[in-house]
């Protein structure tokens, strides 16, 4: 995962593999995967987000982001949402094409390496529409 993250997040510092298996040791927090890319997700109270996701660049823009998040939103909650980069315009526009939109933006919020300063958009989406509500017998 480290080196699928290093290779797809080429500007920002990128994680390594102790501060994922570190993640990984909270039970809120899942990996999922699918070739070439894998997503961590955490799942707090009904709301989840999404800490990360990365598909290898020799992977990207085949469908593997797309599934991941498919993933990711069946998890059961009735929140989901993540922050991204407000230059990142191919994650952006998938977000918005399941259904994010954006609620706040926090300025100047990632330091590139290259010393930048890049406001983080917060988008969200509400997983409850389509949930039954089952009261019981
Ligand atoms: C964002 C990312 C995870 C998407 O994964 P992917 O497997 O390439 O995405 P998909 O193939 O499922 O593409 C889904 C959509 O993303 C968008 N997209 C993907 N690549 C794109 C590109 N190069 N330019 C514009 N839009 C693009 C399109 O909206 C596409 O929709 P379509 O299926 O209708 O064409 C991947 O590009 C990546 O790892 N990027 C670097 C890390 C990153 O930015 N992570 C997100 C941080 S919040």
């Amino acid at each position: 995962m480290a080196e699928i993250h290093a290779a797809a997040f080429l500007r920002d510092r990128s994680w390594n593999a102790a501060e994922i298996a570190d993640l990984l040791t909270s039970p809120f927090v899942t990996a999922l995967h699918d070739a070439g890319g894998f997503a961590l997700t955490r799942l707090v109270a009904g709301e989840t987000e999404l800490l990360t996701i990365a598909v290898d660049p020799a992977h990207q823009n085949q469908g593997i982001g797309r599934r991941l998040l498919h993933k990711w939103l069946t998890c059961g909650a009735d929140t989901a949402f993540l922050e991204v980069a407000a230059d990142n315009a191919p994650a952006i526009a998938l977000y918005e094409s399941l259904g994010f939109h954006q609620t706040s933006r926090r300025p100047r919020y990632y330091a590139r390496k290259d010393g930048a300063f890049i406001d983080a958009l917060i988008l969200s989406k509400d997983l409850t529409r389509g949930k039954s509500v089952d009261s019981g017998p």
